[in-house]
């Protein structure tokens, strides 16, 4: 993807957002970015993570524009978890486009546009410390590639929609991602498609279907 073909756009909470034209979707909802990655990722998984445990090894596939770690990294910090967050991306955005992005300024701490700068600047498959309990890795990696073996507690599956990158969703995919939990491991996803999920029961998760962001009736969360 080149720079160009991505364009800037505010959600109906007041958050950025980008807009992929090679693949037609935005990489959050219009309804409200901050608003969807804090409901899908912070609190149904990473919050529902916390009570049982305060050591977390989180996967997400898609960093895109790091919101997602950036929130995770606030959430963490203000509850005292021990976090080992490691990004997958395939088309890394450009520091210019990150850098338009109004999230450190409405989530209003200055000490964090720190974080998120290094976040995006930091090296490609070195795990680099921003607090004494949160370290972080992104890969230049492909999911459709990605093999581990029971590493983590939870993952955040943020590509984008099934019917925009349809070779993300198959269940092949998802088996890697079933073998790279550990037991009890849980996988959230603003995805809530009937298919989806018969594809998630069919590579041995469990199910379960909550209520959607604004915008969206439902998503889900998946055990291992
Ligand atoms: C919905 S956006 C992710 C939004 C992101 N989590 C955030 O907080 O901004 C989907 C992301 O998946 C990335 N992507 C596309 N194809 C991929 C692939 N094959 N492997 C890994 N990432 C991919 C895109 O470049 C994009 O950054």
């Amino acid at each position: 993807m080149t720079p160009a073909s991505i364009s800037l756009l505010t959600t109906q909470d007041g958050t950025h957002t980008l807009f992929s034209e090679q693949y037609g979707v935005t990489y959050h909802s219009r309804f409200g970015a901050i608003t969807e990655s804090k409901h899908v990722f912070i609190d149904a998984g990473l919050r529902y993570k916390a009570v049982m445990d305060r050591r977390i090894s989180i996967l997400e596939a898609g960093f895109g524009t790091g919101l997602n770690a950036l929130l995770t990294y606030i959430e963490a910090e203000k509850r005292g978890l021990e976090v080992k967050y490691t990004a997958l991306e395939r088309y890394p955005l450009g520091m210019d486009q990150i850098k338009s992005l109004n999230y450190t300024e409405l989530l209003g701490y200055d000490s964090i546009n720190t974080v998120f700068c290094q976040m995006h600047e930091s090296e490609w498959g070195t795990p680099q410390a921003f607090s004494t309990s949160f370290l972080f890795e992104k890969r230049l990696e492909s999911l459709e590639a990605f093999r581990e073996e029971s590493s983590y507690d939870l993952i955040y599956f943020d590509a984008f929609a099934p019917q925009a990158q349809p070779e993300l969703w198959q269940a092949s995919v998802f088996s890697s991602l079933f073998d790279s939990l550990r037991p009890e491991g849980v996988l959230v996803t603003y995805c809530a498609q009937g298919a989806f999920k018969r594809t998630l029961k069919q590579v041995g998760f469990k199910v379960e279907a909550l209520k959607g962001p604004p915008g969206k009736r439902e998503m889900t969360r998946a055990w291992k």
